[in-house]
């Protein structure tokens, strides 16, 4: 199958993908088979592109990056709304990458309602229709016979959800647990180094690293979406996030990360999701990690995840977990993940 995407939101995360595109589009022609075409970009700011022979995603990127606007585009069109992208162009695949709005996970819940309805797969990296809506989403793209794939709203580009459907497939997990806010973990690792927590978080924010609303990050929000996320996705549980504790790192001082420091301890964000004979939970909460805990060298914005299974022992994967062209990396997983299904 030919790949026509539509992006739906051209921010950060989309325009990683775009550029891994471009950048490899001969390559995973001739290493995996995979084509595609741009047929569409549709962004709340910066406008609407439809071209079905093929948008040029080079001057969108250096409009977008520039002018901050795509109305100098060739492809540019006035008045289209992301129903009618994501409906009325020929796509087969969209590209939900909105901002993640946790609370009500719109508008991407409806606009991945939109595309499976109409047999189009949908690959995303926001968290909200996925934290909030995975076993309806789920069973729509089941009953449309088309993919429904979210590999970097945990972790980014680091592959969980590709590890737990291959590599751990037959495992029962009874365990999760880990880093899974590279925010969080960046400020915490600038604070050792005797840096202020407000400087450190400008820092993350000018990298990109942080969400749209900062406090999602420091407040443990986007960790709670996460564990939420593995907790219905890999262990079939049905939580909301009301079931879930969660508590961020803007209670910790400079002073704890300094005493921690002094009795060889790192305080590090941590995320649980549990098997118990009550059914599976989940949680949020700073700890004080002692030298021997594997998580306890884990610095910077790298995340990492431990799967306890019932096979195996526990498994670990340590990689980024935030960043434009590692999260923009994800999709691509995705798409070529669909591709592996639709050659
Ligand atoms: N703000 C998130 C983080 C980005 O810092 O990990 C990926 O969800």
């Amino acid at each position: 199958m030919e790949f026509k995407l539509a992006f739906i939101g051209f921010g950060t995360v989309g325009r990683g993908l775009m550029e891994l595109l471009l950048q490899k589009q001969k390559d995973l022609q001739q290493t995996a088979g995979f084509t595609y075409r741009v047929v569409a970009i549709h962004d709340i700011i910066l406008g609407t592109l439809m071209n079905e022979k093929g948008v040029n995603g080079r001057t969108a990127l250096d409009l977008a990056a520039e002018e901050k606007s795509l109305k100098n585009h060739p492809d540019f069109v006035k008045q289209a709304d992301a129903g009618h992208v994501i409906t009325s162009t020929g796509a087969n695949v969209i590209v939900e990458v909105t901002p993640t709005n946790i609370k009500t996970g719109q508008p991407a819940v409806a606009h991945v309602e939109l595309a499976l309805t109409n047999r189009k797969h949908v690959v995303t990296t926001n968290k909200g229709p996925v934290a909030l809506a995975f076993h309806s989403l789920k069973k729509l793209a089941d009953e449309n016979g088309v993919e429904f794939r979210f590999e970097g709203t945990v972790m980014s580009g680091t592959p969980v959800f590709h590890l737990c459907e291959t590599g751990l497939a037959g495992a029962r997990t009874k365990r999760i647990r880990g880093i899974l806010n590279g925010t969080t973990n960046y400020i915490l690792t600038q604070m050792e180094k005797g840096i202020a927590y407000e400087e450190a978080l400008r820092d993350a924010q000018q990298k990109g690293y942080a969400e749209t609303v900062p406090h999602a990050d420091v407040l443990g929000w986007d960790a709670k979406a996460k564990v939420l996320i593995l907790a219905n996705v890999l262990l079939g549980a049905h939580l909301r996030q009301d079931d879930i504790p969660c508590e961020g790192i803007t209670t910790i001082s400079l002073d704890d990360v300094k005493a921690a420091q002094k009795a060889g301890m790192r305080w590090k964000l941590i995320g649980t999701v549990e098997r118990g004979k009550n059914g599976v939970t989940a949680g949020v909460k700073p700890m004080l990690l002692p030298p021997d805990d594997f998580l306890a060298d884990i610095s910077g914005v790298t995340n990492a995840l431990s799967f306890e299974t019932d096979t195996l022992g526990v498994t670990t994967i340590i990689g980024p977990g935030a960043g434009k062209i590692e999260t923009g990396f994800s999709l691509l997983t995705d798409l070529l993940a669909i591709h592996r299904k639709n050659p």
